[in-house]
């Protein structure tokens, strides 16, 4: 996720560009960079964030520029991977958010060509394909390039001698704030709300022609009307998008961020699977390193290698690895951080390679401490995640180890077949479940009367439970405690009154008959029973006193779907609580010390 604006009136463009893009830093603030048009294309860049940058610049007087705000997905944020990113002559500056899955092959026929690339980004394609393409009309030079680009874009482009900028969107957003002799595009609301209030929404496949006095938009090549609105929010609701938390806005970033981290790695037609990791040759084991919700996440990988690959699995507690005396070999290291900065996976990662181990770090932020560590990476696209609570990245690193899972050579067919098309409906599934959060937000509210939960799984959906009562302690503060269904007669029992609600995760997999005796003995003893059961599995109802229906699933990718129903149901509670979701008392985003 990157942040993109630009901008055209009469006014000096420069402090614009950056005040906009400052109200857009929450999509992603590794680098920065603007480009003017004025006698030539001025670019400024840098890493780093948007006042840094804004303290390097003399506002200049041009009044038509462009301005981006970056997280990066393809090449670590470096001054030359920063945008925009020009063609060879220095004519068109572009900026980009998105991911462009077949640039690969674009440059290399670029280069074929004679056009010379700097950076490692995916975008800068765009620029050499609009400079190809240009005969004189910058529009018909955006459009024609864009019937190569296969993946997501939303791109504002500057041309040198234009005095208009080119913005279009397919899959990522792109809004047009309409002004009074100015006009200003942008990813989002909060962008342009400092300078007006009507906004235009583009839509997929739009394709405007901004200018100081006129929006243009075409669709399939033809003249469009769209609709100018009037927004009413203020700044501070406009940058979580109208959502109260940013946890909440982040649980419904999901489908996008499964859609994202998906995209590019599956083929349905094969079927295949490419997350462009080279799985290391001559590997008898695996080790699976991680903390809090990242270790909830390995635990889930542990059963997916397992299953699939039929590859031996460990998980171990970064923290407590580095006081181990592991023996490893012939193994392969797995280290999953989402922030790519937590000291305990660092050490322990430090430590399995000493002693000789390939590594592999599953990490949502490009060019984290993380990343200089491990021989390889996988980096899941969920986007800057601002909330203390991990919801997104964690929902992708399950979407790393399916990837990792059914890329392994020899891995069975019938497994292939239908968890790659069950993976390509994920997306869509999750965004069932929240189009329905209204259900949950009641069991959210009723679970904050308690000061004690118990969440249970089987199989599968054991971490489940685990995560399910983190989420809830961390945001909510009511103490909950995650178990192996099992395992509570094995001593938690002793706990069991009506004032301790039990959660219990509804596998229908090889576990289900177990799993309903161990409801039915928690039943016995009184305490308020919530299950999380797939939408086909009206038996449950028996056992419980209510259920909270989730879209249908293959057993093995259930965790995904059941892990956001616990999301919400946390976030509820802990609404109802009236507690400070977004940043939990004691709390940090990323633990930089052992
Ligand atoms: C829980 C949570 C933490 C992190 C843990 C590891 O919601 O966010 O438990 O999962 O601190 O962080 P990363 O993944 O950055 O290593």
């Amino acid at each position: 996720m990157c942040g993109i604006v630009g901008y055209v009136g009469n006014k000096s463009a420069q402090p614009i560009l950056m005040h906009s893009l400052k109200r857009l830093e929450y999509r992603g603030y590794d680098s920065c960079g603007i480009a003017l048009a004025g006698s030539d294309l001025e670019v400024y860049k840098d890493v780093g964030r948007i006042d840094a940058l804004a303290t390097k610049l003399n506002s200049n007087g041009c009044s038509i520029g462009i301005g981006h705000t970056r997280w990066a997905t393809h090449g670590k944020p470096s001054r030359i991977n920063a945008h925009p990113h020009t063609d060879c002559s220095g004519q068109f500056a572009v900026v980009h958010n998105g991911v462009i899955s077949n640039y690969l092959e674009l440059q290399t026929q670029l280069i074929l060509e004679g056009h010379h690339f700097s950076s490692e980004t995916d975008s800068e394609v765009l620029a050499h394909l609009i400079e190809k393409y240009y005969t004189g009309d910058l529009v018909s030079a955006v459009k024609t390039a864009l019937t190569y680009i296969k993946g997501s874009y939303a791109i504002i482009v500057l041309g040198k001698d234009t005095p208009y900028i080119v913005t279009a969107r397919y899959e990522n957003p792109v809004i047009i704030g309409v002004g009074y002799h100015e006009n200003i595009v942008a990813s989002d609301v909060p962008a342009v709300l400092d300078y007006t209030n009507k906004v235009i929404i583009l839509k997929d496949g739009d394709i405007a022609t901004v200018s100081r006095e006129s929006v243009k938009v075409c669709n399939n090549g033809r003249e469009q009307t769209r609709n100018c609105n009037v927004i009413s929010w203020d700044i501070n609701e406009a940058e979580k998008g109208g959502y109260e938390h940013f946890m909440l806005k982040e649980i419904h970033e999901q489908p996008k961020a499964i859609a994202e981290t998906l995209r590019g790695c599956l083929s349905k037609v094969e079927p295949q699977v490419n997350p462009g990791i080279k799985i290391p040759d001559n590997i008898e084991d695996v080790l699976l390193l991680g903390c809090g919700s990242s270790y909830h996440a390995t635990m889930i990988g542990k059963y997916v290698l397992e299953l699939i690959v039929g590859i031996p699995t460990r998980v171990e507690l970064a923290s407590e690895f580095n006081h181990a005396n592991p023996v490893l070999r012939k193994t392969w290291t797995i280290g999953v951080t989402q922030s790519g900065e937590t000291a305990d996976t660092l050490m322990a990662l430090k430590k399995a390679r000493q002693l000789g181990s390939h590594t592999l770090a599953i990490t949502n932020v490009v060019g984290s401490s993380v990343t200089r560590l491990v021989d390889q990476c996988f980096y899941t696209r969920s986007g800057p995640e601002i909330s203390v609570a991990a919801t997104k990245t964690f929902i992708t690193q399950l979407m790393a180890f399916y990837l990792l899972a059914l890329s392994w050579p020899g891995v069975d067919y019938k497994y292939k077949y239908g968890l790659i098309q069950d993976l390509g409906r994920l997306s869509s599934k999750v965004q069932r479940l929240l189009n329905h959060q209204a259900e949950i937000a009641k069991q959210g509210a009723n679970l904050a009367r308690f000061e004690n939960a118990l969440y249970v799984g089987r199989g599968i959906n054991y971490p489940v439970a685990l995560e399910g009562a983190l989420k809830l302690k961390e945001i909510s503060y009511i103490h909950a405690e995650g178990y192996a269904a099992g395992e509570l007669k094995h001593g938690p029992f002793a706990l069991l009154t009506p004032q301790t609600p039990v959660i219990a995760i509804a596998g229908l997999d090889s576990t289900r008959e177990m799993f309903l005796a161990n409801i039915r003995e928690i039943k016995a003893r009184e305490s308020p029973l919530l299950a999380i059961a797939d939408e086909r599995d009206t038996e449950i109802d028996k056992y419980v006193d209510c259920v909270i229906r989730v879209p249908s699933t293959e057993p093995l990718l259930s965790p995904v779907i059941n892990s956001v129903a616990l999301q919400l149901l946390a976030y509820f509670a802990a609404e109802a609580r009236g507690c400070p979701i977004d940043l939990p008392r004691n709390l940090a985003k990323s633990v930089t010390v052992p």
